[in-house]
């Protein structure tokens, strides 16, 4: 196959460069393309655009696969845990076993956050929405961390590094805290990263906090399974952001902002609401299936659909198998759960939604196993944005190494109004 695109526009031909990928999935390089025919391309949304090479994630959307720098998403689900994950996407190799003791021991001694950022917390109004609370004080660390916001300092970005993945999850668990009216609960380094941010979310500092270990495994497996996908809206929001050269935390706050749409990782906290309100008006599953049909009502099947997977998003598969095994081991039977898998079992029946190859995506069941472990739906995109923080960093990371890193500026057609002669407003 041709290693260059031929583009004829009028009497003159061009010829684009073709970059093959690693799985045979082909770029058309269009970077000169301004300069040599006068002519930009227009992608609303970035449908059929590739903003980077990336070593990072595979996602195969015909075929529902996802590898983490070329490992099964099933594989690191079983065998692996959040902080090797992690290091393994950051880093971009699994972690000997010394590497991984290391790199948990760097996170931990950061977990703590500078007493001033209480004061932040306590600025907040008690319904503040925690995802609008982490943005903010994830901002901050910008301040409170001012020795770590040279984004071009190796130093200063591996130390920055540890710091964020450090204090995410102290962050996460304060946002929640102080949304109910209760004491913070400090981070413990005799703990896990999992454990630790349990303790902090669910500890009162008057009782013993018994750790369900079953919640602990199911947090692991989540947030290996959120720790990355891709050019997602927040990633390339993170990239889009950090390619200004600002610090890595103000980069990650922008990631956090773009994640807390509902189009995006808000849907999980949507797809339970959905399911409460569809439960509510009598589990009527038709109603809403032609809600979600019908062009002229602007209601969606939250957690249904993807633009890249076309197929089952292999993680929703794991995630509903994680469902029944935790509800059966709680004795907990969840009619959420169950109304879910109908509506499931419904739409992947109906042709509107087979026709577009529309399936539950990642956010589909997430929502019931949070729940089950008594995370607030409220902080259901909290706890996505603690999983996809790895991801964040190693995107980041990866455009500062890359020698053509350059500030993301695109082009646009203009369609607006011809050159007009001011009018005073005297005669408007
Ligand atoms: C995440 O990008 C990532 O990788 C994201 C993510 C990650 O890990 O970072 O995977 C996480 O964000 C998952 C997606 C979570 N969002 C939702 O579940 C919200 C509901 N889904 C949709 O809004 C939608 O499917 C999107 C936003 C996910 C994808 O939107 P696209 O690719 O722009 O597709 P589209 O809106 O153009 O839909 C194509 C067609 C349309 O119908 P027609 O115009 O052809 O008649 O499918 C329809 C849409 O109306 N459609 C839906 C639908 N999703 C798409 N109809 C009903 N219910 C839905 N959920």
């Amino acid at each position: 196959m041709s290693d260059f695109a031929k583009l004829i526009i009028g009497e003159r031909e061009f010829e684009l460069p073709i970059h093959q990928g690693t799985e045979g999935h082909r770029a058309i390089d269009i970077s000169k393309l301004l300069a040599q025919t006068g002519h930009i391309t227009l992608d609303d949304g970035y449908g059929n655009t590739g903003a980077t090479e990336s070593q990072i994630t595979y996602v195969d959307g015909e075929n529902g696969v996802l590898r983490y720098r070329g490992y099964a998403i099933e594989d690191l689900a079983q065998r692996c845990d959040f902080t090797e994950t992690a290091y393994l996407l950051i880093y971009g190799e699994l972690p000997t076993a010394e590497q991984l003791e290391e790199f948990r021991a760097s996170i931990r001694t950061h977990t703590l956050l500078h007493e001033g950022m209480k004061q932040i917390f306590a600025g907040f109004p008690p319904d503040a929405h925690p995802m609008a609370i982490l943005s903010s004080v994830v901002g901050a660390l910008a301040i409170y961390s001012g020795d770590t916001i040279d984004a071009r300092d190796p130093e200063q970005q591996q130390l920055a590094i540890y710091r964020m993945m450090a204090k995410m999850p102290t962050i996460a668990a304060f946002s929640y805290k102080q949304s109910i009216g209760q004491p913070f609960i400090y981070p413990e380094n005799r703990l896990t990263y999992c454990q630790n941010f349990l303790q902090m979310m669910f500890a009162v500092p008057s009782e013993r906090y018994e750790m369900d270990p079953d919640f602990v495994d199911a947090l692991n497996l989540l947030l290996i399974l959120h720790a990355d996908h891709g050019q997602n809206c927040s990633t390339s929001a993170v990239r889009m952001v950090g390619s200004s050269t600002v610090n890595l935390f103000s980069s990650i706050s922008a990631g956090i902002c773009a994640l807390w749409g509902a189009l995006h990782g808000g849907a999980n906290e949507a797809c339970i609401n959905m399911l409460d309100m569809i439960r509510a008006d009598g589990g009527n599953l038709g109603k809403y299936i032609d809600r979600a049909k019908d062009p002229n009502d602007e209601f969606r099947l939250m957690g249904f659909g993807h633009r890249v997977y076309k197929n089952y998003d292999p993680r929703a598969t794991i995630i509903k198998e994680v469902c029944h095994k935790l509800l059966a081991k709680q004795k907990k039977p969840d009619p959420i759960f169950q109304l879910a898998q109908e509506l499931e079992e419904v739409a992947l029946n109906d042709s509107y939604f087979v026709d577009r190859r529309l399936y539950p995506n990642v956010d589909f069941y997430s929502g019931i196993i949070y729940r089950a472990m008594g995370i607030p739906e409220n902080m259901f995109t909290v706890l996505f944005a603690l999983g996809r923080l790895p991801g964040w960093i190693a995107h980041w990371r990866e455009m500062h190494l890359a020698p053509t890193m350059r500030i993301h500026r695109p082009r646009q057609l203009y369609t607006g109004s011809p050159k007009r002669e001011f009018v005073p407003l005297i005669k408007r």
